[in-house]
């Protein structure tokens, strides 16, 4: 078998269109001119039977109505869900178990502070169906149904802002990259939506990876969401951009051999614009912009 990804969702928080945004791109998606895309969010198996959720978007009910191989049955309660792994615990990434309560026998996989401001939601989805939530970063990694391997690492520091400023809780990191491996056929995804910033460690996994699903949200380090967060630039929004100095893109030159996608795209990203000269700029290097639905074979 081989690592089977499904892109569901691949925009920002936002969504695109994003709902109260007047912007050019957001109002060509809204006439149909470009393809709308739902928050980011994706799917993997490494047997065709067993699925498992890489963060779970607010848009989880139409994306997975949308994804045939994550059809329910043969039984009636019957899913191929098997769970979610979260790479962080920013809302546009976990609100989406919301969606999911009552499902039988799932396995959440979070960083510990992650797990921590949880904390309410995981009591709450508790009281519809037991879950078992365990530690992303154990050492060792861990072993997923359907025969893949995963790692955890450290690749950011962005906390939500719905946390509050002094909260007490477990040291650690609150982003994280998953490396998913599959032992029968050795390949290896990198699911990086949210990067802080380039580091020796995230350029190692790229280096062994098939293939780097990568944060998007941003463009250039210019790109502001003025109207909706005054002064919010992309490095206080804790996303390392595309382009500019020490941008994602120039990074991800040394990594040729992998298939280069990026995802989270932020509605305010000219590459969500197929005849942007961004998108050009992008093509020109061999990186992708994919859309909703895609699937990739690994
Ligand atoms: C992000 O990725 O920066 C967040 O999802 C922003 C948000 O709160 O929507
Ligand atoms: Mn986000
Ligand atoms: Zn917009």
């Amino acid at each position: 078998m081989v690592v089977r990804v499904v892109l569901l969702g691949t925009a920002a928080g936002g969504g695109f269109p994003q709902w109260n945004c007047a912007c050019a791109l957001c109002a060509a998606a809204r006439d149909g001119k470009l393809p709308s895309r739902t928050r980011e969010c994706a799917a993997v198996t490494g047997n065709g039977r067993d699925w498992w959720l890489l963060n779970a978007s607010p848009d989880l009910r139409a994306q997975l109505t949308a994804a045939p191989a994550l059809r329910p049955g043969p039984g009636l309660r019957d899913t191929p869900l098997r769970g979610v792994l979260l790479t962080d615990a920013e809302a546009d990434h976990v609100t989406g178990l919301a969606e999911l309560r009552g499902a039988a026998g799932l396995k959440v996989y979070a960083a510990p502070p992650v797990r921590a401001v949880l904390g309410p939601a995981r009591a709450a989805l508790g009281r519809y169906a037991p879950w078992e939530w365990a530690d992303s970063l154990a050492d060792g990694g861990f072993v997923l149904a359907g025969g893949l391997v995963v790692t955890a690492h450290p690749v950011g520091t962005k906390i939500p802002r719905y946390v509050p400023a002094q909260l007490p809780g477990p040291a650690g990191p609150w982003v994280t990259a998953y490396r998913v491996e599959d032992l029968a056929s050795g390949g290896v995804l990198v699911y990086a939506p949210c990067v802080g910033a380039w580091s020796p460690a995230l350029d190692e996994l790229c280096a062994e990876a098939d293939c780097v699903l990568l944060d998007g949200t941003f463009f250039d380090a210019d790109e502001r969401d003025t109207a909706v967060r005054p002064g919010a630039g992309q490095a206080a929004m804790g996303h390392l951009p595309v382009t500019g100095p020490g941008g994602s893109l120039a990074e991800l030159a040394r990594h040729r051999d992998a298939r280069r996608i990026y995802t989270h795209l932020n509605n305010t990203n000219p590459l969500l614009d197929p005849a942007s000269p961004a998108r050009a700029h992008l093509a020109g290097s061999g990186a992708e912009i994919l859309p909703d639905g895609a699937e990739l074979l690994l």
